[in-house]
């Protein structure tokens, strides 16, 4: 594919100029008079998410006005990549990473099943920004965006786990992957029990990279690559997106990939259970009685929260290890959509400091992020009388926050942040075009660079 953002070109380009909305009188006031009729006839009054036409000697027309809210966002640019012609367009004053990022994110397109109608605007990019840093970050998105988008049918767990060892390969990190019985071998008992029923096997998707002596910082993903619900299986609404349920997974990957392509000093590792929660006469129960590999066993009040189950054996093999710090991304629960909607992450974090400082990169990076509590009161609702714990309340209250006590569970004190994400715009914004998409990964990248960063 053609790239979007341009460090050099010998084709001519088209100017483009942001116009502040607070500037827009006095830059208007300037115009030579029949400009200003054109901005005039493109109702542009300078404000984010318009953009208009400015003739040039022959009357015809040269140059782009976009308007600017001032903001520092994805959105400034983001909306133009398909509604602009296709062509180089060059910046006539600084543009910040983020607005080119903008860019890259809103020209995105899943052509993979459906050829697309036209390429994307390119923009020519100064050297004043740092390019490699934005390209990496759109790679990493696209990514995310792509392995979410590609249906169940063609990203299975098997499908899942080659991309995540493609991954690994592309950047020199070892990758691990345990399947099937072999689950049960090393006491992997919950996600082998989620993942069973499926034609095509459960499994571990375990990946190592960096110096040995850099700390250590894990990442952990769901992969359910379809969640019927199991069992307690799920109604057509709600299974209709559930191709989508690998989300936390494609984030961990898109994450690793970014951390190793900016080449952060710390030492990663990624681990991914990647199953199908599907339906058969083996299918794990409600009511049945789960080992995980921390040695808490789960009673199963229902299929449907198998999230938790595939993320628990892998948050406890994590912390195992003592890591500096654990980070999960899982599409876990309807719950945590209903507190935040669908466009913030809810986040989960067992040290108030960590918490604070990826709030702000979230801010930083226009990737919001909204903390939720760890309420240890609520527990109560995870007491089972015949198992350590249930994996699911009874109740549909604070349904997020008592899934994420089911994974604090099995972290023990280890710095652990989670994040309930939706993996999926809902509908179109400039940046964001709906269908898959990464959320909080920005911010994460963010902190752990301002932590661990050279
Ligand atoms: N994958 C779903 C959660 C989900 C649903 C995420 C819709 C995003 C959009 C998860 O496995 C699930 O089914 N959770 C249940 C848990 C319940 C059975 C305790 C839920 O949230 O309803
Ligand atoms: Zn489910
Ligand atoms: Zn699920």
């Amino acid at each position: 594919m053609e790239q979007t953002l341009l460090a050099t070109t010998s084709t001519p380009t088209i100017p483009l100029t942001l116009v502040r909305t607070a500037d827009f009188e006095s830059w208007s006031a300037e115009l030579p008079a029949t400009a200003r009729s054109w901005v005039t006839r493109a109702q542009f009054t300078g404000k984010g998410g318009e953009f208009a036409w400015l003739p040039g000697e022959d009357g015809e027309p040269t140059d782009l006005v976009v308007g600017w809210d001032g903001k520092d966002d994805l959105a400034t640019l983001g909306g133009l990549p398909f509604k602009i012609p296709e062509g180089i367009y060059e910046p006539t004053s600084a543009v910040s990473d983020l607005q080119l990022l903008g860019w890259s994110l809103g020209a995105y397109q899943f052509a993979r099943y459906k050829e697309s109608d036209r390429a994307p605007a390119q923009l020519l990019v100064s050297p004043a920004n740092d390019l490699e840093a934005v390209a990496n970050i759109e790679s990493a998105t696209t990514l995310v965006r792509d392995l979410i988008n590609i249906p169940a049918g063609d990203m299975l767990p098997s499908n899942l786990a080659d991309e995540a060892a493609q991954v690994a390969d592309a950047n020199g990190a070892e990758c691990h992957i345990t399947v099937g019985d072999d689950l049960l071998i090393h006491n992997y008992g919950a996600i082998h029990a989620v993942g069973r029923a499926a034609r095509d096997a459960p499994r571990l998707i375990d990946i190592t990279w960096g110096n040995a002596t850099d700390p250590l910082v894990v990442l952990v993903g769901k992969g359910v690559c379809f969640d019927s619900g199991g069992l307690d299986i799920k109604n057509a609404a709600g299974m209709r997106t559930m191709k989508k349920d690998m989300g936390g997974a494609a984030h961990a990957l898109g994450l690793a990939q970014l951390i190793m392509a900016q080449k952060l000093p710390v030492r990663l590792r990624v681990l991914i259970a990647a199953v199908e929660n599907a339906i058969a006469g083996n299918a794990y129960r409600p009511g049945d009685i789960l080992q995980t590999y921390k040695g808490i066993s789960v009673e199963i009040d229902n299929t449907d929260a198998e999230g938790r189950l595939v993320m628990c054996d892998c948050l406890a093999l994590a912390a195992e290890q003592k890591p500096q710090l654990i980070v999960d991304f899982a599409t876990l629960t309807g719950s945590a959509r209903s507190a935040v909607g669908t466009e913030i992450a809810a986040m989960f974090c067992n040290d108030d400091a960590v918490a604070a400082d990826i709030a702000e990169s979230g801010v930083r990076w226009d990737d919001p992020v909204w903390r939720l509590p760890l309420h240890e009161p609520y527990g109560y609702l995870l007491k089972s009388k015949i198992a350590d714990t249930v994996n699911s309340a009874g109740t549909p209250y604070a349904g997020a926050i008592t899934a994420a006590l089911f994974l604090q569970k099995f972290v023990d004190d280890v710095p652990w942040v989670h994040f309930d994400i939706m993996a999926f715009n809902t509908r179109d914004r400039p940046g964001r075009p709906e269908g898959a998409e990464a959320m909080a990964m920005r911010a994460v990248f963010d902190y752990l660079s301002r932590r661990f960063g050279g």
